[in-house]
């Protein structure tokens, strides 16, 4: 979705400007084109070389350097982009955007572009709590500039807090969502998406549960393609350790009875559901308000069924398009087959995840893709993003027949 952006990369002195020669790259890998600004600071930690040769063009650092004589490289670069990214973005330039300060080539280039400005601050974490950087925060918001938040970790100052520069793919997904926000034309402009991920959690008492593998990256991979071709993604997660996209709506569940409840909260206003998620059969039929004290005597369990919200949701269906995912380890195909038919399913997804690029917390997986009327679509390996929007694919060609 990157392919052919003309996108200028404006780095200044944090100590995080090492990391954007990595974004600088995957910009390039996505398939944009990018021009990179330093502002001196940024040179001393990282040099103009590193970029010119990543970006494989000259690098801006200085406003009276002009590159070519025909041109007036500020507002050359600023009239070429299509997109400013400012990152890492010091405290320091911060302030002067917010008040259209232009003392140095990237603050002039950023003045005088039209482009959307995005920008990823990273800073020392009282810098970034700090009332001046919070009121500059604000006013580049209100001038309608866009801020990715800073992660929160282990900072460079040897101590943890919030400032931290996000990984650089993070960024490169948040850079892809930003600029769908504007556009009106995709395959699922206006299309409601319901989509469920990771494991349920069924607690036996306060501190144990029954759960699964599934590590929810299936599903995150499946709202972000969705998102991308332009859908209103909610998703219904159980997982707890995978960050919410961009631009998606997040329900966070545990049991399946919460999911349960979650999903049919949306089944109404929901075009297609997608459950992805690893939703347990069974659950304690009795949950101990108290943890569970060890014995000398053996534990018997008794579990009770939990409700099937793909056969409920296939019950209730008017005009939702509705797949579901099969991880079987045997008889695949008849497995999937027999679950599109009982479930009334519009699509089944189904992976052997005995597989070992395939399944289960894992970041590739290969998939048979079962619809109504439909000879079986085979996915071979590949990464569960790849994987994702090729479901997304075939939803979209399925719902335009
Ligand atoms: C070792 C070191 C690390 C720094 N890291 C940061 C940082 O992460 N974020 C920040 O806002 N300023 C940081 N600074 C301060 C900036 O470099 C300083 O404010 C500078 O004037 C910024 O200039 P620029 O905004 O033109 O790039 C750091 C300074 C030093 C010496």
């Amino acid at each position: 979705m990157l392919k052919g952006k003309k996108i200028a990369v404006y780095i200044t002195g944090g100590i995080a400007a090492y990391k954007s020669a990595d974004l600088v790259r995957r910009l390039i890998k996505e398939g944009a084109e990018v021009k990179v600004a330093m502002t001196s600071a940024a040179t001393e930690f990282i040099t103009p070389y590193t970029l010119q040769i990543l970006s494989k063009h000259d690098v801006y650092t200085d406003i009276f350097d002009e590159k070519d004589s025909a041109n007036v490289s500020h507002i050359h670069l600023a009239d070429w982009s299509e997109l400013a990214v400012v990152a890492p973005a010091t405290a320091n330039i911060m302030a002067k955007m917010a008040n259209g300060i232009a003392d140095d080539f990237a603050t002039t280039t950023l003045l005088a572009t039209t482009a959307p400005i995005f920008i990823v601050p990273a800073m020392n974490t009282h810098m970034l709590g700090n009332a001046a950087t919070v009121r500059n925060w604000k006013q580049l918001e209100e001038d309608g500039h866009f801020i990715m938040e800073p992660d929160t970790g282990f900072l460079a100052e040897g101590y943890e807090g919030k400032g931290r520069f996000p990984e650089p793919e993070n960024i490169v997904e948040t850079i892809q969502s930003f600029l769908l926000r504007n556009q009106q034309d995709l395959p699922l402009t206006g299309k409601k998406f319901v989509v469920t991920a990771g494991g349920t959690k069924e607690r036996l008492d306060p501190v144990r549960y029954i759960t699964n593998d599934s590590s929810g990256k299936m599903g995150y991979s499946l709202a972000i393609a969705a998102r991308n071709m332009g859908a209103d993604v909610t998703l219904v997660s159980a997982s707890d350790n995978l960050e919410t996209p961009f631009g998606v709506q997040m329900v966070s569940v545990d049991s399946a009875g919460q999911m349960y409840e979650a999903v049919f909260k949306e089944f109404e206003q929901a075009d297609v559901i997608i459950m992805a998620a690893a939703v347990s059969d069974y659950t304690p039929k009795n949950q101990a308000k108290q943890k569970i004290k060890k014995s000398e005597e053996d534990l018997t369990i008794f579990l009770a069924k939990t409700k099937d919200i793909l056969a409920t949701m296939g019950q209730k269906k008017t005009h939702q398009f509705l797949v579901g995912f099969a991880a079987e380890t045997h008889d695949v195909a008849k497995y999937a087959k027999g679950k599109l038919e009982k479930k009334k399913a519009d699509m089944i997804v189904a992976n052997d995840v005995s597989k070992p690029h395939a399944g289960f917390n894992k970041d590739t997986n290969e998939v048979t893709i079962f619809s109504t009327d439909e000879e079986p679509v085979e996915v071979s390996v590949r990464t569960k993003k790849e994987v994702a929007e090729e479901i997304i694919q075939q939803v979209i060609k399925k719902m335009s027949k």
